[in-house]
This record gives C-alpha cells, structure tokens and sequence, in this order.
C-alpha cells in the first residue's frame, strides 16, 4: 500500500460538480472518460499527486446508481495505490478477507482495480488501484 491514488465521489451529474472543483477551488481536470464495464462516466481531478474521481452512473443498473439510491451523493470510495494487486488479493485472500473482485479488473486510465467488501473496512468501500504501464 503506497499511497491514497484518489478518492471516489458518487455524483448525479459530472458537470455540475466540475463547475465546483475545477471553477471554484482551481483544481485540474485531468480528463473524462466512460468505463463501459461498470456503466459509469469518470473524471478525475488532480489535486497533488492524488485525484477526486467523480463518478457519474450511465445506467440505472451502474453500481453508483444503486449506491446513490441508498446513501444520495457522496464519497464512494477511497482509493489504495499497490505495485502488484494480483499479488495484494492473493495476500488478502490468504488472511480471509472478504473481497467483492476475487480478480483484478479494468479501472480507467489503463489501471487495474479490484474493491475490498465494505463489511471488512467498517462501512468504507476500499479500492486497489495498479497503474497501468504507459
Ligand atoms: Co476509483
């Protein structure tokens, strides 16, 4: 575990929030791009070297939905920044660890992600994130 990469923010429209984060408190918009896997749009915004991503559902079956149906708008989830998540899950696993992604799949940007179960980190939905090689 490095460092925070970035933390995940469940939002109904991206727009809206980018006028707020980018206008009003200056920070960068790094880029958006759509995740089809996971039915969400993505943007993120650098602050340091760590990013907000903003998640927008683009479908009612998109997790961020679901989560926004339950809890409304809000921080979704906290982003871990591992060199080798293959490695990390089989650690994890090896300590019973209930995972949601037994197996790393594809984040945005070219990283892969897997999501620890909330259950284990008391409520708050944990990410591992391996960048990509560029
Ligand atoms: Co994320």
């Amino acid at each position: 575990m490095k460092k925070i990469n970035h933390i995940g923010i469940a939002v109904e429209k991206i727009d809206d929030y980018i006028a707020f984060y980018r206008d009003t408190l200056g920070l960068t918009v790094e880029g958006t791009e759509t995740v089809e896997e996971q039915k969400v749009k993505v943007a993120f915004l650098t602050i340091g070297d760590t990013r907000i991503e903003l998640l927008e559902p683009t479908s009612p079956e998109s997790p961020i939905a679901k989560f926004m149906e339950k809890k409304g708008p809000g921080v979704h989830h906290l982003a871990f920044e591992v060199d080798n998540i293959t490695a990390e899950l089989a650690k994890l696993k090896e300590k019973g660890v209930k995972l949601i992604d037994e197996n790393p799949r594809c984040g945005a940007h070219h990283t892969k992600i897997a999501f620890i179960h909330p259950k284990e980190s008391k409520g708050v939905l944990v990410e591992l994130t391996e960048s990509g090689t560029h």
